[in-house]
């Protein structure tokens, strides 16, 4: 047997089915996606019709329902759903089976409260299951500040009474090109030294979504779904190098320097800056780099490699 088939018969004797045995789809249920402007609920939103779920069981839930008018032309419903205010969460869920919670956008103790907030609503409003989407490394300790509002909100989930889904996305492939502007003169530059991340597309994790929304043997699981292949920073600025002909140099800087230049470069607030600071530094730790399959048994292929992503997202 050649090295490559022993390799391949062994990542599919590791390939548990998920979910095993044939699924029905879930029919007649009516799901609720939060952060539907946003680009990963909107994705999820468009993902799910696209699949075949008909737009009348989809609810978007946002802050601003006035600019969900494109999902609104697709027989989407709109929903105000705000996580800071648990009045528009009774609102937004009565009446819904399954909440798609996307993981806000505000600083740790803030998001922290509206992810218990919208939690506690789904429990109020006699919602059967949550859908949450976390992060590869949840350790409370780590550098990358965000993990802690992810294991909280897990805890709080598995305390819900609730069937819930986690979701434990990699780094976002997507992100990637807003901290390489300039690199064409100045190189890349973060706190990473050597550790890797296993990126990953939004759009890989929406049709991911909309698998584990539709189809039925999730309830009590956890997922991590990231991408397959593994590169640090210095692999990124290598990756440019070759696609441009030209050297792109990598420089390893203190998280705070980093943050400092973050906040001037981009006017973003220190408390957003220190944090993705933070989460490259935490890719040294080596959370960042895991590989479950659990990408590959929900969809039946792999995810698009964060090199290929890449080159999409430049044009290179
Ligand atoms: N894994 C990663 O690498 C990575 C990277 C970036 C972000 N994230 C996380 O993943 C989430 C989705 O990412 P994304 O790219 O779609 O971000 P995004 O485009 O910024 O969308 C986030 C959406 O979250 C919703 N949201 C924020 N605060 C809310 C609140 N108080 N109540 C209700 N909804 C609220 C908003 O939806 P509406 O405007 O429609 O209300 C917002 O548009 C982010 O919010 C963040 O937690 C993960």
């Amino acid at each position: 047997m050649t090295l490559p088939a022993f390799i391949y018969i062994l990542r599919i004797g590791n390939m548990r089915p998920i979910p095993s045995g044939p699924q029905p789809p879930q029919e007649h249920i009516m799901i609720l996606i939060t952060g539907a402007t946003g680009q990963l609920g909107n994705a999820v939103i468009n993902t799910l019709i696209e699949s075949g779920t008909p737009a009348a069981q989809i609810v978007a839930g946002t802050r601003k329902p006035d600019a969900a008018a494109a999902l609104e032309a697709k027989g989407v419903q709109l929903r105000k759903a705000d996580y800071a205010d648990p009045a528009s969460l009774d609102a937004a869920f009565n009446g819904i089976d399954t909440l798609y919670l996307v993981s806000g956008d505000a600083p740790i103790d803030v998001r922290i409260e509206h992810h218990r907030n919208a939690i506690a609503a789904a429990v109020r409003n006699g919602v059967k299951r949550i859908v949450y989407t976390s992060f590869v490394d949840t350790a409370e300790d780590s550098p990358f500040g965000f993990a802690r509002i992810h294991a909280d909100t897990e805890r709080t989930l598995a305390e819900s009474g609730l069937e819930f889904t986690i979701l434990r996305h990699g780094v976002y492939a997507d992100i990637l090109p807003a901290f390489l502007n300039g690199y064409a003169e100045r190189g890349v530059a973060s706190p990473n030294q050597h550790g890797k991340a296993r990126f990953i597309r939004r759009a890989d994790l929406a049709a991911a979504a909309a698998k584990v929304l539709t189809t039925g043997g999730h309830p009590g699981k956890t997922y991590t779904l990231t991408g397959p292949t593994a590169l640090n920073m210095a692999d990124i600025a290598a990756v440019l190098e070759t696609r441009t002909g030209k050297p792109v140099a990598y420089h390893s800087l203190p998280t705070s320097d980093y943050a400092s230049i973050l906040v001037k470069a981009t006017g973003m607030p220190q408390w957003l800056a220190d944090a993705l600071a933070g989460m490259f530094a935490a890719m040294d730790r080596g959370g960042y780099d895991i590989q479950t399959g659990d990408f590959a048994r929900l969809l039946g292929r792999d995810a698009m490699p964060v090199e290929a992503a890449l080159v999409a997202q430049l044009g290179l």
